[in-house]
């Protein structure tokens, strides 16, 4: 399995750091939604689904967490632990969230509205999918 992660431009001076992220320019699809995980609890684990269609770019914009990723063949970890680093989570792939640190905040930059139809919940639902 391919991972690929973008690294943003900073614009970085005496002031701080700034990062600005364009569709179509530093990442492949149209921005639709936007949402983002905060205060999550020690020890948990979220996410457990994949999407049909639906692209992400998931980023640690504070602290750190931790993305397990499947595609029904092999999995990999992926540790997201800094603000202009974007991990692209195409369709058809398991997804996993773990390891938060208490001051984490995970951004997701998405494809698509909110649609429950674009999610497989289940696993064996999703290897099933896999195959078709
Ligand atoms: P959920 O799918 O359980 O999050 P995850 O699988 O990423 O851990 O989502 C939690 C709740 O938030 C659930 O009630 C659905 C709602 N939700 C929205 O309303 N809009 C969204 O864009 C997302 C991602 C979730």
């Amino acid at each position: 399995m391919n991972i690929t992660k973008y690294t943003f431009q900073k614009h970085g001076d005496d002031r701080g750091q700034l990062v600005a992220i364009e569709e179509g320019k530093d990442i492949p699809f149209d921005i639709k939604r936007v949402y983002y995980m905060y205060d999550t609890g020690k020890g948990v684990r979220r996410g457990f689904h994949a999407h049909k269609k639906l692209e992400q770019i998931l980023i640690c914009v504070h602290g750190n967490c931790k993305i397990m990723l499947d595609d029904g063949h092999e999995q990999k970890v992926v540790l997201l632990d800094s603000p202009y680093e974007g991990l692209y989570v195409p369709n058809s792939i398991w997804r996993e969230m773990f390891d938060f640190s208490a001051d984490a905040v995970l951004l997701v930059l998405a494809s698509d509205i909110y649609q429950e139809s674009d999610y497989i919940r289940d696993y064996q639902e999703f290897i099933k999918y896999l195959g078709k």
